[in-house]
Order: C-alpha cells, then sequence, then structure tokens
C-alpha cells in the first residue's frame, strides 16, 4: 500500500492495519496482502514487558523500525513517535522524526489532538514526512487519563474529540487512529472528516482497523480487553510446543539419527 492509497481507500475498501515489532514477524506478514504495519510504542509493553507504553524512547522504536523495514514487503510502514518525543522544541521534534524515516517509516504516528501538536505536526507535513494522528485513549497520556479508560462518553468529550480530529486533519494528517471510544462517536468522526480512520476500541465503522500483534495472536493468556478477537490461540500453540520438546529431548526421541551428522 501507498501513501496515495490512504485517501484513497476512504469510502472503498477497509484498511487493515497490525502492528509488528521485528523481522520474523514483519516476514510473515510480508507475504500477505495486508495494507499497513505499525512499529507501536506498544512494543515496550507486548515485547520488552513494560507496564505502560511510557517506557518506549526513540532508540527503542528506531532499533524495532529498523528490524520491521528488513522484511517488510509492500506493507506501508508507521513508526509511532514515543512519549514526549514531540514536546521539547521542534529541532528536537524533527530529529526524532528524521531517525525513525531514516530507519524506514513511511509516516508517522503523533498521539494527541491539542493545538501545540497539530502545530508541530503542521511543521513536520511541511517538512515533507507523511504524519498518522491518532486520539481517544492516548496511552502516553495514561498518568493524565488515570488508566486505560473509554474516552469521550459525555458529550463534551465529544465534541473535544471532534474539534481534535478536525484540527488534526487540518495540519494535514494523512489517516487517523481512534482508540477505545464509543461507536457511535467513531463513526461520527469517520463521516465527518475526509481523511480515513483507523479504530482500535472504536467499532466497525471506521474506515480501518488495527490490533496489537501479541493480541492477536493470542500470545498472552493473561490478556483480556473486549474489544481484541484473537485470531489464533498463540499462547496454548506455544506451550504445546515447548511441552512436547521437553518431553521428546528427555525421552532421547530428539535428535533422532535425521537429526543428527
Ligand atoms: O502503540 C500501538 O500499538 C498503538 C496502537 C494500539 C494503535 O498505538
Amino acid at each position: 500500500m501507498k501513501l496515495q492509497d490512504f485517501a484513497r481507500k476512504k469510502n472503498t475498501a477497509k484498511i487493515t492495519v497490525l502492528t509488528c515489532y521485528d523481522y520474523p514477524s514483519a516476514k510473515l506478514i510480508a507475504s500477505s496482502n495486508l495494507d499497513c504495519v505499525l512499529v507501536g510504542d506498544s512494543v515496550a509493553m507486548a515485547v520488552h514487558g513494560h507496564s505502560s507504553t511510557i517506557m518506549a524512547d526513540i532508540q527503542m522504536l528506531e532499533m524495532h523500525t529498523a528490524a520491521v523495514a528488513r522484511g517488510i514487503g509492500p506493507q506501508f510502514l508507521v513508526a509511532d513517535l514515543p512519549f514526549l518525543c514531540h514536546r521539547s522544541g521542534l529541532q528536537d521534534t524533527i530529529s526524532n522524526v528524521k531517525r525513525l524515516a531514516q530507519a524506514g517509516a513511511h509516516a508517522i504516528k503523533i498521539e494527541g489532538g491539542d493545538i501545540d501538536t497539530c502545530t508541530t505536526i503542521e511543521y513536520i507535513v511541511i517538512a515533507g514526512v507523511p504524519i498518522v494522528g491518532h486520539i481517544g485513549l492516548t496511552p502516553q497520556s495514561v498518568l493524565q487519563l488515570g488508566g486505560y479508560k473509554i474516552q469521550g462518553r459525555s458529550q463534551a468529550q465529544a465534541d473535544k474529540l471532534i474539534a481534535q480530529a478536525q484540527r488534526l486533519e487540518a495540519a494535514g494528517c494523512i489517516a487517523l487512529v481512534l482508540e477505545c471510544i464509543p461507536k457511535e462517536l467513531a463513526k461520527r468522526i469517520t463521516q465527518t472528516l475526509s481523511i480515513p480512520t483507523i479504530g482500535i476500541g472504536a467499532g466497525p465503522d471506521t474506515d480501518g482497523q488495527v490490533l496489537v500483534w501479541h493480541d492477536f495472536l493470542g500470545l498472552y493468556s493473561d490478556v483480556n480487553c473486549s474489544f481484541v478477537k484473537q485470531f489464533a490461540q498463540g499462547s496454548s500453540l506455544f506451550d504445546t510446543a515447548i511441552q512436547h520438546y521437553i518431553t521428546e529431548v528427555q525421552q532421547g526421541q530428539f535428535p533422532t539419527v535425521e537429526h543428527s551428522f
């Protein structure tokens, strides 16, 4: 998928996105017709075992973006700008964006729809780097939000999110992630904007969907979000394989002659 396809796909086909953090997963996705991968700052939680995305930094995102870029196929590659990386001046922001673009990102995702963030996004877009916005539950603001809660439930909150969405479109975003908001609000934002919306926990009416790789594959048996559908039972698959390996080594069934020189 190319940059121009984001606009083209709105109202014609759903945009399919998965997060991806490493080379082997990128290789698996490369041969599919998935539209886009996101090297999300959720890597801090899903891969590094941190309890929030505020532990992600630019080195972490740069390294994972480069690994994914080495394995990915025709998919569009978006990388997250991590916690506070666009809050310490334009020069710093541009150097962080440059690191991710040089690592292989085709666009950068930035959380937040406040006026300062939109001014920064406008600057980056003018500098020639496509930006994806992200509003609703923005995990980098978890300290301020007081936890991972659904956003936009009250009329005031909903109006604020609609205003943010419009501001982000005006700032030049190519697409907008809507995370954990009521489905009616996601539908309204989607109908209001001319850029596509990508939903996670935002119902069926957005222009596309994104899921976190480990959730999508069911790799963590102890994680259970109501908006996630596990498309495989990865955790039990791996449990079984590990148990078979232990048993076969212990009982002398592996290696056999075929596995020996
Ligand atoms: O970091 C991430 O994985 C994300 C998605 C949940 C949209 O931002």
